[in-house]
């Protein structure tokens, strides 16, 4: 569907509210977007969709105001010093959102890391290089065919320390559904929690993480030992036994 038609499109899915309709007018006018495709997927914080930009092909995400679960963006929000003075309002906490998200990978494609290239923002929408071939999607890890998963492991422990030393990000909602698997590699995607190694509660999201991508690999490849990844990530030998657990927390 062309993007002139945005008000058959607000008719024919009711994701689109007035602020997204002004964002994606916008969007349009300032040449980012072209047409919008198929929806990619729907979900309960935000919609993806494939969308013309140029000659290439882009996702574009956009998070529901109506939706997105506040009180958990608030708590990623709060102790991360790069955003101290927003607003109060949900759509100021969702754009804010949008902002950190956009923010966050741009850390990580400056690391070198995998990651869709993010391309430009504007309120809840946020545009990004589309990961996949002839407009399919790259499958989510969970149901991706993976030749050899050891590798993959691997590949993904080296990108979380990367992100952890180099982007200095802790990924916070690391797990089968968040890792894209195509063209050969593991893309680290949906970063809007991600936060510094400073917040408050990096080291609890940081175990997690690896907590989920031992539980995943672990029926297919060697994993290793909890406490050992959490010191190889951040880079501190001595990381005590029970770091980001409750009982660290007393
Ligand atoms: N750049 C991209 N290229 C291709 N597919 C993407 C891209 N970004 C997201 N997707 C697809 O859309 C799905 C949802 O994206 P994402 O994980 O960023 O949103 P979400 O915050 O989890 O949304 P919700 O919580 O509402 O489901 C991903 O699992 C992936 O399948
Ligand atoms: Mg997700």
């Amino acid at each position: 569907m062309r993007i002139k038609d945005l008000d058959q499109l607000k008719v024919r899915e009711d994701v689109f509210d007035e602020i997204t309709l002004l964002a994606l007018y916008k969007m349009v006018n300032k040449g980012w977007i072209s047409a919008i495709g198929g929806s990619i997927s729907t979900g309960k914080e935000a919609n993806v969709f494939l969308a013309d930009r140029k000659e290439e092909q882009v996702a574009i995400k956009i998070y529901m105001t109506r939706t997105a679960n506040f009180q958990k963006m608030q708590n990623y929000i709060a102790g991360d010093r790069r955003f101290i003075n927003i607003g109060k309002t949900r759509r100021d906490i969702v754009f804010a959102w949008t902002r950190k998200e956009f923010s966050n990978l741009k850390r990580a494609l400056e690391a070198g890391l995998a990651v869709p290239k993010p391309l430009v923002f504007d309120r809840n929408i946020l545009v990004m290089e589309f990961l996949g071939e002839d407009e399919i999607p790259y499958p989510q890890l969970r149901v991706a065919k993976i030749p050899d998963p050891a590798v993959v492991y691997a590949s993904l422990m080296e990108s979380l320390r990367i992100l952890w030393q180099t982007a200095k990000l802790v990924h916070g909602d690391l797990s089968e559904y968040n890792i894209l698997y195509g063209g050969g590699k593991a893309w680290l995607i949906d970063m809007g929690q991600a936060v510094t190694p400073d917040h408050p509660h990096s080291i609890i999201f940081l175990r997690r993480d690896l907590e989920q991508l031992n539980r995943f690999f672990s029926p297919l490849c060697e994993t290793m030992v909890l406490i050992e990844a959490m010191r190889q990530v951040t880079g501190i030998p001595h990381l005590p036994e029970n770091a980001g657990t409750e009982l660290s927390e007393a």
